[in-house]
């Protein structure tokens, strides 16, 4: 295992022409050795590219990239130890189970022994046990891809595992299996696991740290509830959570107030320096409450339409024109017709310019 870092790292796929475009614009990053992390983002994002910039597929055109302090920026992809794992399995069909996990092992010169120990440990983990004497060829489509993930897993001194939507092809109460063997996989062996996805719900299951890129771009770094609770942008607002963040054009009154609608509501941010500016009001529907009464932070809104979706009740409620969502239990009492509408000042972000205050 190693330290990864990316200094000064962008990538341009046409870096020599006029109308030179960054599929990676210029960042630094560190990834914590035995991290576990996810890029959760949208298509065409960097993703793949950031992963493969790291795996030595893509050389980076600008920026250095050190393994442990060492500069690996000009080495090949087998000189930097990293395993990775692609969308479609990629395994030799003419080999046994055992001998596809064994391989990258066996190239590298290990001891039987050894390898024999490692090999079974690792079917154990991938539940691939039973399957060591058959022909990789037979196996379902999702137990080809346990042994591609298991090929980058035998190896205990990789620096890391990159994974680039490894579970695509796998069915979804598997995938859930697998995230959780993965996450086990992680503490165990203590391996750097880098897992690309476009799917929040597998970030948010897999990683400690989800990487959030948008255009090239990283725009946050943070745990799953670091990203819930306060994101960044309001790009992450939307992008995380189901409904997305409430968001609503809002102006700041005094240090800690703004005014939205012209009602006035207390916010937990420092609002000096950006009065009669417009901003944004972002606020999770899982925290906005229903009042009996008007008191502090409650708006009077009416009832649009109340959507079942099984364990929650998703209430969509109309203040003078602006649509609110707002997400509670399937027990709770929703009024009919207007109702009062409280919003927890620790949970209302301020947005400038679409960047949080
Ligand atoms: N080999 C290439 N040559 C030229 N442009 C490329 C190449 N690979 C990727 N790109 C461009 O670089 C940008 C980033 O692509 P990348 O594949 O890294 O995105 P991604 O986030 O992995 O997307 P997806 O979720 O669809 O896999 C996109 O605009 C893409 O079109
Ligand atoms: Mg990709």
């Amino acid at each position: 295992m190693a330290q990864i870092k990316l200094q000064n790292i962008a990538h341009s796929y046409n870096a020599n022409a006029k109308d030179k475009k960054y599929a990676l614009k210029p960042f630094d990053m560190t990834w914590v050795d035995g991290g576990r992390y996810a890029i959760l983002g949208p298509s065409g994002c960097g993703k793949s590219t950031m992963l493969n910039i790291m795996s030595g597929i893509v050389t980076p055109s600008e920026g250095h990239l050190l393994f442990d302090g060492v500069d690996v920026t000009e080495k090949t992809t087998s000189e930097r130890n990293i395993a990775q794992v692609f969308q479609f399995p990629v395994i030799y069909g003419t080999m046994t189970v055992h001998d596809n996990l064994a391989f990258p092992l066996v190239c590298r010169g290990y001891d039987k022994s050894f390898i024999k120990a490692k090999v079974s440990e690792v079917a154990e983990a991938l539940s691939l046990e039973n399957f060591l004497s058959q022909s990789a060829r037979k196996l379902t489509a999702d137990q080809k891809q346990l042994i591609s993930l298991g090929r980058g897993l035998v190896r205990d001194n990789v620096a890391a595992v990159l994974m680039d939507e490894p579970l695509t092809v796998i069915d979804p109460d598997l995938k859930f299996r697998l995230r959780r063997k993965l996450k086990e996989i992680n503490q165990k062996y203590k391996s750097t696991l880098i897992y690309v996805t476009h799917d929040q719900n597998e970030a948010m299951t897999f990683a400690e740290n989800i990487i959030v890129m948008d255009d090239g771009e990283i725009v946050q770094i943070g745990s799953p509830a670091e990203l819930f609770d306060r994101p960044k942008t309001t790009f992450v607002g939307y992008f995380i959570g189901a409904p997305a963040m409430n968001f609503f054009g809002c102006k700041a009154v005094n240090s800690n107030t703004i005014n939205f609608n012209g009602t006035e509501i207390t916010t937990t941010t420092d609002l000096n320096g950006i009065k009669n500016k417009d901003l944004k009001l972002g606020i999770r529907s899982e925290y906005i409450r229903f009042s009996d009464v008007v008191g502090e932070n409650t708006i009077h809104a009416s009832i649009e339409s109340v959507d079942d979706w099984g364990n929650h009740k998703l209430v969509t409620a109309d203040f003078d024109g602006n649509i609110i969502k707002i997400k509670v239990k399937r027990e709770t009492e929703v009024p009919t017709d207007r109702a009062f509408l409280m919003l927890p000042a620790h949970h209302c972000c301020v947005y400038d310019n679409e960047i949080l205050v």
